[in-house]
């Protein structure tokens, strides 16, 4: 049984789709399958040279993530696992996620769109001041529209923050008219995340970080982070309500995972994220969930090849 592993690729996520990938490959080998590992960084050639008869992607952000991979596998007639290219793309632009969820109505955070096409030759403060035309109000979170892993997350509690923040993380974004910063209400309370693998919701997990909140320490390097699988229950239930409206309404497939924050039950929980390459790595959310319902890794890997 051949089969090529996508990994890695030039995203800020690169490290964590080396790991995702491994454990993919291990995972594979282990049930018997032939593997090809495929680095998105150097690869693309000899992946569209092989043509291999289904490839498992696990390249978290940038080209891997957004729709790019899905559509070059398209082109090429090369199946893979997980999400299209729509619902790839429009998962990575949590800007048109937050429309698109909201417009079924799954709650999300008063927010703004800023995008370079828009704001390009606009200064810190002119933006911050659109900011506050909106009617945002502090503390406000800043954040990259298409990044991952809380890679460009900036939580401000004073204007002086918020233009410092705006001033920094502009410099990342491309000249892309539609490279954008999104920013939002800050949403108290803790995270929760709900995964899906189609129609069937692999469970829910509300994240506890000790520091401010569940940052790129906290989700790869922190022993303190706690991690509580929910018990069936009002909040489980909501989580799976609101997390399969958001997977179909971006029309997902596969596998994907739901981020929210804050308790969905009250009027305070809001929708953040849709992952359509969800971290799987042996400790990561994903097979957190499949594990607390007796699915080992390696079963739940060959399940999304199949
Ligand atoms: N973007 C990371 C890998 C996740 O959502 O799990
Ligand atoms: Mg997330």
């Amino acid at each position: 049984k051949p089969v090529g592993v996508i990994t890695g690729g030039d995203s800020p996520e690169r490290e964590i789709s080396l790991k995702t990938g491994a454990a993919f490959e291990q995972a594979l080998r282990a049930r018997g399958y032939e593997v090809t590992v495929y680095d998105l960084a150097t690869d693309v050639a000899r992946l569209v040279g092989d043509k291999p008869a289904a490839v498992i992607i696990g390249s978290h952000g940038g080209l891997g993530e957004n729709g790019s991979l899905q559509g070059l596998l398209e082109c090429v007639g090369i199946p893979y696992t997980g999400s299209g290219v729509l619902a790839s793309a429009l998962a990575m632009d949590k800007a048109r996620a937050r429309e698109a969820v909201a417009d079924v109505g799954v709650p999300v955070a008063r927010g703004l769109a800023l995008r370079m096409g828009d704001i390009g030759k606009s200064d810190a403060r002119e933006i911050v001041s659109r900011i506050e035309n909106a009617g945002l109000q502090l503390p406000i979170v800043v954040k990259l529209n298409d990044a991952g892993s809380s890679f460009g997350v900036a939580i401000c509690n004073t204007s002086e923050e918020l233009q410092a923040a705006v001033s920094d993380l502009r410099t990342h974004l491309s000249d892309d008219p539609a490279s954008a910063l999104l920013v939002e209400d800050y949403i108290e309370g803790p995270e929760y995340t709900v995964g899906f693998f189609g129609e069937v919701c692999l469970g829910a997990i509300e994240i506890t970080a000790a520091k401010t909140f569940y940052d790129y320490e906290a989700k790869y390097q922190s022993q303190q982070t706690r991690y509580d699988a929910l018990e069936a229950g009002p909040l489980h239930a909501r989580l799976e309500e609101l997390g399969r409206l958001a997977y179909h309404a971006l029309g997902c497939r596969g596998v994907a995972r739901v981020d929210f924050k804050g308790d969905v039950t009250t009027s305070q929980g809001r929708f953040l994220e849709v992952n359509t390459i969800p971290g799987m790595t042996a400790t990561s959310l994903v097979p957190k969930m499949a594990a607390a319902q007796g699915v080992s890794f390696e079963a739940l890997v060959e399940l999304m090849l199949s």
